[in-house]
């Protein structure tokens, strides 16, 4: 998955590109590259790593100012992070950026006559380009061509030293949008690159392709090549500008503004001291879950884990069948999709390749998509029937954090909602639940305040090479996400069980060597994950345990107990997230690694 961005327009386009690349650099940060058409003819300048390497190449190459071009962050797919596998390519005259993978780029280097000097499947488009080009005479005869020979997902745009201020983009899967200023065009995976300088855009279809001639004007064909006219969207989003406010990482920033994140989905659902579900577009879909008594939520990574906690509170208090997947595994697995029954699809990006794919399905049988995403306008966003948003503002750590928590409260209203709606959960008990939301995020603030915990937390396990993390019911999907934030954080090998499990295999992992982070604070399922704690301890595994202030004997048991205040279980769940998160944090500080981007992953992924 990565991002790409062309530009014509006024401005210098190397700041444009560069700029933007720092905004899209979420999508991979292998490496950078750009190319622009400068006075002393086109400049490539490629660079692995993020775009504060490619900056500092393109200082070096002294005068590379022009007023269009092409750029590109990559992460890895066919070959390693490399200069010479950075975007974009060239074959001849053409440039190409593409994100997504071509499925058949093997076959096409076998007839196309390269020279290949590149392992990605990425090079074969420029060559095939050139192919077409040489044989239909023109660019745009070349792109119809090209888009009839390559299989697979993609995002590309195209230019060429023979057309001069000419741009060519079209898709096929991963987000394409041209942004339309006042003298000046855009194309780009993401409305943030161009929402500085203009607020309209138009949303490029699967198959369909623009062509850019010139800052002021820019047409659109379909798959078949007729012109064809495209809706100009004006966006009501806002440039979202972002920095560090001070933390030395994003990711910290994001844990710390959890509590307001918590008041925004608070004020977002609930009216008059009582669960009002805002859903943008169709909040008859409710109506539907409940006639049909079942619901799926399908989604990957973090926001699959939420998924998990919405099926424990929704099935809780609701009594409506919950069925989880992630969406990977989803789409090849025939699913039996039962006539009427509604989707959620949770992303905080809303373009995550294989939820899109999962959205598609439903799609194409007529069943009706919820969405809850953190990115407005976005792919998933603007393809479900009906809408709900995280409310998490811009998250830029790769490791998701404060969305991952607004998912979790969202959730947890739905639940009350479906059990407001259909009766099966009471008055008083819906008061009490809602009364113990709203003091959430004071008591998060608690933990938040808690610094120097962590650290100490993160000192005692940094050594360790292997964790596995353990709850059960509701605490179980809150251990996958504590494992999660571990491995992608530390590096260090972290697995997440229900506390239950162990004895059915885990346990013969545990020695002096083993963490075990266990999550036990008070809930009917309390003295059950003892148990199963105490069994690991008495393996020698070392026990850090976060559980209810003054919890006397789990403080006993544990090396290290990490404490939360004391609230219902369902919410207190969602505190536990808090120590989990900078517990990982921290060790990945004491380890010396950069937390906001962890090796080999990306926040957005928008390839299978
Ligand atoms: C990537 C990110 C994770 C995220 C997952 C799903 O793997 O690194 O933090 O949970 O994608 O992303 P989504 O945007 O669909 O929630």
């Amino acid at each position: 998955m990565c991002g790409i961005i062309g530009y014509i327009g006024f401005r210098d386009s190397k700041e444009v590109l560069l700029k933007g690349l720092k905004k899209i650099q979420y999508r991979g940060y292998d490496s950078m590259g750009l190319v622009i058409a400068t006075e002393q003819g086109f400049k490539r300048i490629r660079s692995v790593g993020d775009v504060r390497q490619l900056r500092n190449k393109v200082a070096k190459q002294g005068s590379c100012s022009g007023s269009w071009g092409l750029g590109h962050s990559r992460w890895a797919t066919h070959g390693a992070p490399s200069e010479e596998n950075a975007h974009p390519h060239k074959a001849e005259h053409i440039y190409v950026v593409h994100n997504g993978i071509i499925e058949n780029a093997e076959e096409l280097k076998a007839w196309l006559k390269g020279p290949f000097l590149s392992e990605t499947d990425s090079e074969v488009v420029a060559h095939c380009l050139l192919d077409s080009y040489k044989q239909k005479g023109s660019l745009k005869g070349a792109i119809f061509d090209t888009i009839s020979k390559i299989k697979g997902e993609y995002a590309i745009a195209v230019m060429s030293e023979k057309y001069p201020n000419e741009l060519f983009a079209f898709k096929k899967g991963p987000s394409l949008l041209v942004g339309l200023g006042e003298k000046e065009i855009f194309l780009s995976s993401d409305v943030q690159v161009f929402l500085p300088y203009t607020k309209k855009v138009v949303f490029l279809q699967d198959g369909e392709v623009a062509h850019v001639e010139g800052e002021n004007e820019v047409s659109f064909y379909s798959e078949g090549g007729e012109k064809i006219e495209k809706r100009i969207t004006a966006l009501d989003a806002k440039a979202e500008e972002t920095d560090k406010e001070g933390y030395p990482y994003y990711m910290l920033k994001e844990i710390y503004e959890q509590p307001d994140c918590v008041l925004n989905v608070i004020g977002e659902h609930i009216k008059k001291q009582d669960v009002e579900i805002n859903i943008n577009k169709g909040s008859g879909i409710l109506d539907q879950v409940i006639r049909q008594k079942r619901l799926n939520i399908v989604a990957c990574g973090s926001s699959y884990y939420a998924a998990l906690y919405g099926k424990y509170v929704i099935e809780r208090f609701s009594r409506v069948f919950v069925e989880v997947d992630m969406a990977s595994e989803f789409r090849y697995r025939s699913p039996i999709l039962a006539d009427q029954v509604p989707v959620l699809l949770i992303s905080q990006s809303g373009e995550t390749a294989d939820t899109l794919a999962v959205m598609k399905m439903f799609q194409e049988l007529s069943l009706p998509v919820l969405s809850l995403c953190n990115v407005m306008h976005s792919s998933l966003d603007r393809g479900a029937s009906a809408h709900m948003y995280m409310l998490a503002g811009v998250e830029k750590g790769v490791a998701s954090t404060k969305a991952f928590t607004s998912t979790l409260v969202t959730l947890f209203l739905l639940a009350l909602a479906l059990g407001k709606k259909n009766g099966q959960l009471g008055g008083s008990e819906k008061e009490q639940l809602i009364n113990s939301l709203l003091s959430l995020p004071d008591q998060m603030e608690k933990i938040l305040a808690r610094t120097q915990e962590y650290v100490d937390a993160a000192h005692l396990v940094r050594a360790l090479k292997s964790f596995i993390y353990l709850g059960r019911d509701i605490y179980y999907p809150l251990a996958l996400e504590g494992a999660l934030k571990m491995k992608e954080l530390t590096y260090r090998h972290a697995a997440a069980y229900p506390a239950g499990e162990m004895k059915h295999g885990p346990l013969a992992l545990v020695d002096e060597n083993m963490a075990i982070v266990g999550l036990t604070p008070q809930s009917h399922v309390y003295k059950k994950t003892l148990g199963n704690l105490e069994e690991a301890r008495s393996r020698k595994g070392k026990l850090i345990l976060i559980g209810t202030e003054g919890d006397k004997v789990a403080s006993s048991l544990s090396e290290y107990f990490l404490s939360i205040p004391a609230c219902n279980e369902y919410l207190s769940s969602i505190l536990c997230v808090l120590p989990l998160q900078l517990m990982a944090y921290h060790t990945a500080c004491a380890l010396g690694h950069n937390v906001d981007q962890p090796r080999n992953l990306a926040k957005s992924v928008t390839v299978e």
